[in-house]
């Protein structure tokens, strides 16, 4: 069986045939090139066929060897490595360098990554200015956008992204300073000092310095959970053509520096249907306040009046895996800070969706947003950092994507087309015979 697709124009009876592509699975992710539908023409004049695919729930953007995820069964691997086995097994820095690099590393490349990541921990002085510029009470997500963009003017040799070491040197920088000016953004947002980092404490660790540290000389992190932490950070780390990642294809296919680009992706994740979905978890669960009202909410979820933020998702239509993972590991992190009452109101409402027709037929399920947020909760992080949690860790997703996609010989600047609806030509309206009818 020839690999190709035959289709016939039955505008003229042409036939044409397509060559199909594959990936590494035969079964998963085969394709067509959808320049080739331009041959399929009605007329001689005809422009040619274009694939129409809104919000691309079928379209392959690009060829990637970083993240690979089964919606129907449930499987998220970084670089063939499963979810499970790098959360249980591994830490953040050590899945940051798999998602980069491409392998796993050796114990002296694990710790020339790490001395060089967090030797650039710090952010400039000049940073702290512009973020006391913020009003006390905003978002944390605003600031970290303006702030990533900020950086990029403290290193413009950063806009020569064709060397690969200056590259190099802006996956250092970007790794390291996301958790310092989030940590920072929350600071200034309750009016605190600004907390330095301690490298001795490593890089989860250190963010819980640079979050909580009060008048105490050494800050000394809960390793339960910090664990924790890192687990949740291996999770959040990349999840391929998500919204956020394709941001970041887009933005940096025009090639910027990877500040701006970052900044653009941070600014995809904000969304509430994105990484902002964490923090509306919550509000949620506080919106609902006890079991017993989790019925009416339900009620005003069907009627397509709410969504019930957490779940559903557009690849996942069983369980995610990341979130299978956190409902295991939300017990170890409440032995530690004790259970909530919104953990019981989570289960309860996951138990009763589950059950529930009206989400069984849309295939409706916990994603990662459902357990991370809760998590977070009982770790005292404001409901508001939450999406800048789920940025730290998807900063490297966001840069192996980029840095794929610069190295990738059939990516140019992204340019889509359009099936345009508007008006055909018309002539200019003077301005006494304009009707206010429009
Ligand atoms: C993340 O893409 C990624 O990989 C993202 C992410 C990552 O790691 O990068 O996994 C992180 O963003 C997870 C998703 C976090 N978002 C939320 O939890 C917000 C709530 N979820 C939804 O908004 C929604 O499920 C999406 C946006 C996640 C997915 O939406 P789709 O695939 O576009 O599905 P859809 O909107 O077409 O919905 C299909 C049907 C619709 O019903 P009908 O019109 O057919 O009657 O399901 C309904 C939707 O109304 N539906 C929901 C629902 N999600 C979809 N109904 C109630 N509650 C929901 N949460």
């Amino acid at each position: 069986m020839e690999n190709s697709l035959t289709v016939v124009d039955n505008r003229t009876g042409k036939q044409y045939n397509f060559p199909i592509m594959y990936g590494t699975y035969p079964n998963y992710g085969a394709a067509i090139r959808s320049a080739d539908l331009r041959q399929i023409k009605a007329s001689e004049d005809d422009f040619g066929l274009l694939g129409y695919d809104p919000a691309f729930l079928n379209t392959a953007s690009c060829k990637s060897k970083v993240t690979f995820i089964d919606g129907e069964r449930g499987i998220l691997r970084y670089r063939g490595y499963s979810i499970e086995d790098l959360a249980t097994k591994g830490n953040y820095l050590e899945v940051a360098y798999l998602l980069l690099h491409g392998e796993l590393p050796t114990h002296d490349q694990l710790a020339d990554w790490t001395k060089n990541i967090m030797h650039h921990v710090l952010i400039h002085e000049n940073m702290k200015k512009f973020m006391d510029g913020f009003l006390y009470d905003a978002h944390p997500m605003g600031i970290l956008v303006g702030t990533v963009a900020a950086l990029s003017t403290l290193y413009p040799e950063a806009r020569n992204i064709s060397d690969p070491m200056v590259r190099r040197m802006q996956f250092y920088r970007l790794i390291a300073k996301m958790p310092t000016i989030a940590a920072f953004a929350y600071r200034h947002s309750i009016g605190m000092p600004y907390s330095y980092p301690d490298c001795d404490l490593g890089y989860t660790g250190n963010f819980f310095n640079m979050m909580f540290k009060r008048t105490e000389l050494k800050y000394q992190p809960d390793p339960v959970l910090e664990k924790a932490l890192d687990i949740l950070f291996i999770l959040h780390a990349d999840h391929e053509q998500n919204c956020s990642a394709s941001a970041m294809r887009n933005v940096g296919s025009s090639l910027p520096d990877p500040y701006v680009s970052i900044a653009a992706a941070a600014a995809a994740l904000y969304g509430p249907l994105h990484g902002g979905a964490n923090e509306q978890v919550l509000r949620m669960l506080r919106e609902i306040g006890s079991k017993d009202k989790i019925p009416d909410y339900i009620k005003r979820v069907k009627s397509g009046e709410l969504k019930l933020m957490g779940f559903g998702h557009r690849v996942y239509k069983n369980y995610d895996p990341r979130a299978k993972i956190l409902k295991e590991m939300a017990d170890q992190v409440f032995e530690v800070t004790g259970k909530n009452e919104l953990l019981n109101i989570a289960l309860e409402l996951e138990r009763i969706a589950l059950e529930d027709d009206y989400f069984i037929k849309r295939r409706l399920y916990p994603n990662v947003d459902f357990y991370s947020g809760i998590i977070y909760q009982a770790m005292n992080f404001p409901v508001d950092m939450f999406p800048v949690l789920f940025a730290i860790p998807r900063t490297v997703g966001w840069l192996a994507q980029w840095e794929e996609m610069l190295n990738d010989p059939e990516q140019k600047i992204a340019r889509p087309r359009q099936v345009y609806t508007g008006y055909d030509c018309r002539s200019y309206v003077p301005m006494e015979e304009r009707n206010s009818k429009v």
